[in-house]
């Protein structure tokens, strides 16, 4: 029997039917994981790592490496809590899956980063509807070993503290900043667009999708537009905006965002597949570059 979360209860939210956990940070029951979860890690190991050359940032590959995490064994949290701390002074504490917003904001703003210590069962490999070990570390870890990237995560986890007493508006405008950076998030490096998203880097398909499919839409950053655009959390993305750098994604992110809530609250949201005029599109099947929409 593989290694499973206790479940509390199921929860009806905007998103759908959601399992609830604990939100109490728990030990990772390291000796708990069976043959077949160890299995599993490896599998998803060894193909992401083939997938991700040449596609994903230059700061993933290189911080991933000094993870030093392998294909042989699940992680330990302690051993990679050790390359973090004197890293970036994040630590890496256990939990049974989704935090509510207010505890997930509370943990970062301390750099803590809650990791799921469950891995997914062997007929979820493809594809899993929340998140597990595999995606939490394998995805999110290695920037937190990245200072620019280590200082927007926490800077995000105090503006979630803020708007959570701004109210749901302001919540449902900075977690799309989230979902379309720090999970979707495109990077336009020297040699080309990268990925540095962690719910891509976790997902072979989208890994593939996200940067050689001519169906969705790869736009400019715009924090504005960002914040107005819905996602769909059950599909590949319609739409993935690219920094240019992520010394570029904290300056965008420093302002307070208090009047920014009050100047969305007065527009309406931008379906997840849309382009509007004045966007700037990627590579619209026309080769490499960027151009205005109604530009071309
Ligand atoms: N500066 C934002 C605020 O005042 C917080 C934030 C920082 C949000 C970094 C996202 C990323 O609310
Ligand atoms: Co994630």
């Amino acid at each position: 029997m593989n290694a499973q979360p206790r479940r509390v209860e199921h929860q009806q939210t905007d998103k759908g039917n959601v399992p609830v956990y604990t939100t109490a940070v728990v030990e990772q029951p390291w000796a708990s994981y069976s043959r077949e979860d160890h299995a599993t890690w490896a599998a998803l190991f060894e193909r992401q790592q083939e997938i991700l050359v040449g596609r994903a940032a230059r700061e993933f590959i290189d911080n991933q490496r000094r993870l030093r995490m392998t294909p042989d064994a699940i992680p330990k949290f302690d051993e990679l809590n050790r390359v973090l701390r004197k890293a970036t002074g994040w630590e890496l504490v256990g939990v049974e899956g989704l935090l509510p917003e207010l505890t997930f904001f509370e943990h970062l703003a301390n750099r803590r980063f809650p990791v799921t210590w469950w891995i997914r069962r062997p007929d979820q490999i493809d594809y899993i509807s929340e998140p597990d070990l595999f995606h939490d570390l394998f995805g999110h870890v290695p920037l937190l070993l990245n200072p620019a990237f280590a200082d927007y995560m926490q800077a995000y986890g105090r503006g979630g503290v803020k708007a959570h007493g701004i109210g749901a508006d302001a919540l449902v405008n900075l977690t799309r900043l989230y979902w379309y950076t720090v999970e979707f998030g495109l990077i336009q490096q020297e040699d080309g667009l990268r990925i540095y998203g962690s719910g891509i880097v976790s997902s072979k398909g989208e890994s593939i999708h996200c940067l050689e499919s001519t169906a969705p839409n790869r736009l400019g950053f715009d924090l504005m537009r960002i914040m107005r655009t819905r996602y769909r959390i059950d599909t590949y993305q319609k739409t993935y905006f690219v920094i240019g750098s992520f010394e570029q994604l904290m300056r965008a992110t420093e302002p307070d965002f208090t009047p920014y809530y009050a100047q969305l609250a007065a527009q309406g949201s931008i379906p997840a597949g849309n382009v509007l005029p004045g966007d700037l599109v990627y590579n619209r099947g026309t080769g490499e570059g960027w151009a205005r929409d109604g530009d071309i």
